[in-house]
């Protein structure tokens, strides 16, 4: 492991004020989404689609890195480049998904934990000779009734760490994504309680497991109420206790926080990063940025539809959203950007 080379590599995925693009879906979460707009289901729907974002002009000015799937890394745009070569002449560096998804947890109803250990030295071995210089796994915590239990929350902090230790190994940063998710009434505070459990059991696994905090990015979760939850709370209130709960729990040698976005709405989850980032940014140990999926490709699936003739129409609402997100890091982002731009 050169250490050096990881800490260079996390820090540029934080600097400039961008941020990362989560397009590695899987195959099966790709198609259903795809399956919502009547978009084939197919490796070569899938590939154009991919081939779309990553060609998007522009997309490097506030876009630091990409995370690719195993399926997507290994791909070609039509005239037979490499993504990985697409991407990194446009100063994108490139990212692979490296776990296998989160499965139910044996003897845990409503719990899940992320599979993909074995066998992973040698994947990352291949993935860092494509290109590869980062890597994210997901770990997900459900809150309801009885749970987040200990246990659920143990066994994926220890294997986020295990990930995080041969990511290092390979050279790879890892994206480290302890995700504890919106679904469910669950409250403000009981998202903020299993938030700050799950922060405190991954960072002492990853210590334990003598993962170089320096070099990792953490993926959180914002602290937000269940999406059913009655009580629903103001930008400034999520944007106050996140802040507060990553505070208490994330170590100040990480150089950055990229936020998932989780199913929030893209303007919201926007406008959520931004307050944070006007209220707090000079005070703060981290880069807080984002490595949103859903909040910066949605509208642009929408648009596209699977139609050559809505290319041009979905990258510039791709574009819009990364920087809209890219001025959040700078708390320059308004309302008013939704529309006069897209
Ligand atoms: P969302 O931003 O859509 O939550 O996706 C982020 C991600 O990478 C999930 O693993």
């Amino acid at each position: 492991m050169n250490a050096q080379e990881l800490i260079d590599t996390a820090r540029a995925l934080v600097a400039g004020d961008k941020g990362l693009l989560a397009m590695d879906e899987s195959n099966p979460t790709c198609n259903k989404r795809f399956a919502r707009l009547a978009i084939p289901q197919t490796v070569d729907a899938r590939r154009a689609y991919r081939e779309l974002i990553i060609t998007t002009p522009g997309l490097g000015e506030s876009i630091s890195g990409a995370i690719l799937y195993d399926e997507t890394i290994r791909q070609q745009k039509q005239d037979g480049t490499l993504f990985v070569k697409v991407l990194n002449d446009a100063g994108i560096i490139p990212g692979i998904k490296v776990d296998t998804g989160a499965k139910d947890m044996a003897g845990h109803p409503g719990e899940k934990i992320t599979e993909g250990l074995d066998g992973l030295r040698d994947r990352l071995k291949e993935y860092f000779q494509m290109g590869a210089r980062f890597a994210k796994w997901r770990a997900v915590i459900a809150i309801g009734v009885g749970i987040p239990s200990r246990s659920c929350i143990e066994a994926n902090a220890r294997t986020l760490a295990r990930y995080a230790a041969l990511c290092q190994e390979a050279g790879l940063v890892p994206v480290v994504e302890p995700e504890v998710l919106m679904d469910g009434d669950h409250t403000l505070e009981q998202c903020r309680a299993a938030t700050e459990e799950v922060l405190r059991t991954v960072f002492n696994q990853l210590n334990s497991q003598r993962v170089l905090l320096e070099g990792m990015i953490l993926k959180p979760n914002m602290v937000l109420p269940g999406l059913t939850c009655p009580a629903q709370v103001s930008v400034d209130e999520v944007a106050n206790i996140t802040v507060k709960s990553l505070w208490q729990t994330v170590p100040a040698a990480v150089p950055g926080i990229a936020f998932l976005s989780g199913g929030q709405s893209a303007e919201l989850a926007s406008a959520r990063l931004n307050t944070m980032n006007l209220r707090f940014k000079s005070k703060l140990p981290w880069a807080l940025a984002f490595s949103f999926a859903r909040a910066i490709q949605q509208p642009a699936l929408e648009i596209w539809q699977g139609k050559d003739a809505n290319v041009l129409a979905a990258q510039r609402a791709l574009l819009h959203r990364a920087r809209c997100n890219w001025a959040a890091r700078r708390g320059e982002y308004t309302a008013a950007m939704e529309r006069t731009s897209a």
